[in-house]
């Protein structure tokens, strides 16, 4: 790779997969700011673009190769930039990328991305580099302190994963669990909230098995750090994602029923309804197990909206216990759910399992998994109306005067009126759709 004689000045991240990616993404930006590089407006060609990557099913993962191509070739804007490889994809095929695609000037892992100031001072001498260490508490350390101003800001508080569920490359891209430290969580969080968040959405692979010393030096959970984070005057609501069915404590449990700015939603994947494929697929609980827990979190809070993650067709499931998944389903009720064909992951236990199950009988179950999850949607949206509630505001929608914000429930809602972004507002909701709700203004709160 040749020296560039017009070093980078303005850069494009963009983020695939998960919500962790979407705050890996913002902190590379913030990194990249502080460098003195400018984001590209939208439409204008960068100097620079992150892909940011995700290796959790095989479409996300082959898309990269095809991005690179569009890049290179100048379909994607006019003049071909320097390309960086970030995410999940360039923890587990870095040598690949780099011997697939000679147009990529650096590869970095998920851990490492704090390095990427010093990469791009080799790039633009025409030395490629790659680095996929896994130092993960040395990088948020070594990040710069976060800026944007949003109503809704995501904070990562655990990485890194330790179940080995036999399907997943998350354990292999993001390396083993770990928690951040309290005291850095709380700065950063007041720091979010200082610069106009209302709304902090904490991040992990498996957050809730966070664990931390409080400021008096006590051990505590999730449960301990969203009761401290509650205590910040100017936040007003708190949701955390994603969570394993084994990490959850009575305490996170009770924590729904006493903290009013934990926001009634949990998202809590499942991925079947038969307790062998739950086996196979190494989740560590039954069917019966989650479903109990569920019964005491909306014990708790008994209008908690339940959300979950599905894969259909793992090796060897049979259609009577897919028909379990189906059961499971309408017995929760969800509000909202993610669904996937299982797809075989290089590296994993699951993809060298006997019965393989076809394509077709994939693509059949799939279908009727979401027809049901669709119908559970509706029915749960349909709950609401008529109900007021309150909304974060936070962008315009496509009509004058229109907003656009989230329910306590995370469902979008739109109205008409006279309000601004990061505005809590109190709304009926007039009139359920499958995705949306359409609200009446009431009153605008005054925070
Ligand atoms: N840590 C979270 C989320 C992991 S990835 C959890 O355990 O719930 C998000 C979702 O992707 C998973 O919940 C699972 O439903 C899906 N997924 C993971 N690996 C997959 C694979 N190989 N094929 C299809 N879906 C997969
Ligand atoms: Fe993957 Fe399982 Fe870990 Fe979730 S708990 S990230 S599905 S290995
Ligand atoms: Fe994808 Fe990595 Fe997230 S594989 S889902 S970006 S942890």
């Amino acid at each position: 790779m040749k020296p560039t004689d017009t070093p980078p000045k303005t850069y494009r991240v963009k983020s695939f997969g998960c919500q962790m990616n979407v705050y890996d993404g913002e902190r590379m930006g913030e990194l990249l700011n502080e460098k003195g590089f400018s984001q590209a407006p939208d439409g204008e060609d960068a100097d620079l673009v992150v892909l940011n990557t995700c290796h959790i099913r095989e479409k996300a993962a082959e898309k990269i190769y095809s991005d690179i191509g569009r890049l290179t070739k100048g379909k994607t804007q006019k003049k071909a930039p320097m390309i960086a490889v970030a995410g999940c994809v360039a923890q587990a095929e870095g040598e690949e990328i780099m011997s697939r695609a000679p147009s990529v000037s650096m590869v970095v892992g998920p851990q490492a991305y704090h390095r990427l100031p010093d990469m791009l001072d080799k790039a633009v001498k025409g030395e490629r580099a790659t680095d996929t260490d896994m130092p993960a508490i040395a990088k948020f350390d070594s990040l710069p302190a976060r800026k944007k101003r949003f109503p809704t800001a995501f904070l990562t508080v655990q990485e890194g994963c330790d179940k080995f569920c036999t399907y997943c490359v998350v354990p292999y891209t993001r390396g083993s669990e770990i928690s951040r430290p309290f005291g850095d969580l709380v700065d950063e969080a007041m720091r979010i909230v200082d610069n106009g968040a209302r709304e902090i959405t904490l991040l992990g692979q498996n957050v809730n098995a966070w664990s931390g010393d409080d400021a008096k030096g006590r051990s505590i959970g999730l449960d301990g750090l969203i009761r401290e984070l509650a205590k910040i005057p100017d936040l007003h609501r708190i949701r955390y994602t994603t969570s394993h069915p084994n990490d959850f404590t009575p305490g996170l449990v009770a924590c729904h029923g006493e903290v009013e700015k934990l926001m009634p939603y949990l998202h809590l994947p499942v991925q079947s309804g038969n307790d062998r494929v739950l086996k196979a697929m190494n989740r560590q609980h039954t069917a019966e197990s989650y479903l109990r827990l569920l019964e005491e979190v909306r014990a708790a809070r008994p209008d908690i909206a339940l959300s979950g993650d599905f894969i259909v067709g793992f090796p060897g499931e049979t259609e009577a216990e897919f028909k379990d998944t189906l059961s499971l389903v309408d017995e929760v009720g969800y509000a909202q759910a993610y669904s996937f064909k299982y797809s075989p992951r290089p590296g994993t236990p699951a993809a060298t399992m006997d019965n393989q199950i076809a394509k077709e009988v994939m693509d059949d179950r799939l279908q009727r998994l979401q027809e049901r999850l669709n119908r559970n949607q509706k029915a749960f949206n349909a709950s609401k109306a008529g109900q007021n509630c309150t909304v974060l505001v936070e962008r315009k929608g496509k009509f004058e005067n229109q907003w656009l914000g989230k329910s306590p429930w995370l469902q979008s809602v739109w109205f008409e009126g006279d309000v601004t972004i990061g505005d809590l507002v109190e709304v009926n909701l007039v009139e359920a759709g499958p995705n949306s709700l359409e609200g009446a203004l009431r009153e605008v709160a005054a925070i």
